[in-house]
């Protein structure tokens, strides 16, 4: 993973991604260490962030590095200044870019045109660092990956890809349950079929969230509308209700189900009110692990990281 990019989870492999988590393992337990002394990355956002920003920042600071955010009215990506521009400008100060852009085009531009690594911090397609990080949490809280059964409930969006990849690539179980015409976009699905040949993971796209959520281990759902979707929301709203996230339909889950959400969350909508603070739900345990996952990420990404294999698998 030394200088290369992350744009999309298919850029790893399995064994990539085992690593990784279990790098994040140590990195947890370390909280500071030096290992990106005077390394400095730059945050490029086009859309707005709560924890992507914070946790990247916290992470390049307990490395011993910086990040340097550049809000979207700040750089204009696209407008005051072309993409390939911003690319070649910003690699002359960085060792690496971190971006939240609407098209992942965007992304595969800057990439193109950077000379050093760019990660992909949310696009319209995928969010890498969210999936890699919940199942970082997945593994915490269940001990284990294998046999495990993850229930995707709503829009086949950019965490829902992310998470379906990362899935079919390490050999965990996926069932998505949408409404007809909101699931996973048919590249995605086709990729993640290829993968899951390979691993064992079991496949479900279904509109059916009684039939995803049985026996399940972990329920996860997203926003109904996403950011840069805002005129859709009404609408959306109506066509989604049914695949609400609330206690009847957790009920059908295993016992010790864990339920999952990237956050913000819309509460009465995707998920009922309630239900983000009572006992199965980890999504606080998810936001946190997203600067330990992405810690053991830049480390590596960056070459400071020499953490032996341990523990996972
Ligand atoms: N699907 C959401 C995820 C936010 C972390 C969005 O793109 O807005």
């Amino acid at each position: 993973m030394v200088g290369k990019n992350l744009l999309s989870v298919a850029d790893l492999s399995g064994e990539d991604i085992r690593l990784l988590i279990s790098n994040t393992v140590e990195m947890k337990a370390e909280r500071r260490l030096s290992m990106l002394d005077g390394k400095i990355l730059a945050l490029l956002f086009e859309k707005p962030s709560l924890r992507t920003k914070v946790s990247f920042e916290v992470a390049m600071q307990q490395l011993g590095g910086h990040a340097v955010y550049l809000s979207p009215a700040e750089v204009g990506l696209g407008q005051r200044e072309s993409v390939s521009d911003v690319a070649q400008v910003l690699s002359r100060y960085v060792d690496a870019i971190a971006a939240r852009t609407f098209a992942q085009q965007t992304l595969e531009v800057l990439a193109s045109y950077s000379d050093v690594p760019v990660i992909n911090a949310l696009s319209d397609l995928e969010h890498p660092c969210q999936a890699l990080a919940d199942f970082f949490t997945i593994f915490e809280k269940k001990g284990e990956l294998e046999g495990v059964t993850l229930a995707f409930i709503g829009d086949g969006n950019n965490v829902a890809h992310s998470l379906l990849l990362v899935a079919s690539l390490i050999g965990v179980n996926f069932r998505i349950a949408s409404p007809p015409g909101y699931g996973v976009q048919e590249s995605i699905m086709r990729l993640a079929q290829g993968f899951a040949m390979e691993s064992g993971a079991e496949l479900l796209f279904t509109e059916e969230p009684h039939s995803a959520v049985t026996q399940a281990d972990v329920v996860y759902t997203d926003v109904w509308a996403s950011m840069g979707q805002e005129t859709e929301a009404e609408r959306r709203r109506q066509l989604f209700a049914r695949y609400q996230v609330n206690e009847e339909l957790i009920s059908l889950a295993k016992a010790d189900v864990i339920f999952m959400h990237p956050l913000p969350a819309h509460h009465g909508q995707e998920v009922a009110e309630g239900i983000l603070e009572s006992l199965p739900s980890v999504v606080f345990d998810q936001a946190e692990n997203r600067l330990h996952l992405q810690k053991a990420l830049l480390a590596q990404m960056l070459g400071g990281l020499e953490i032996p294999l341990t523990g996972y698998r």
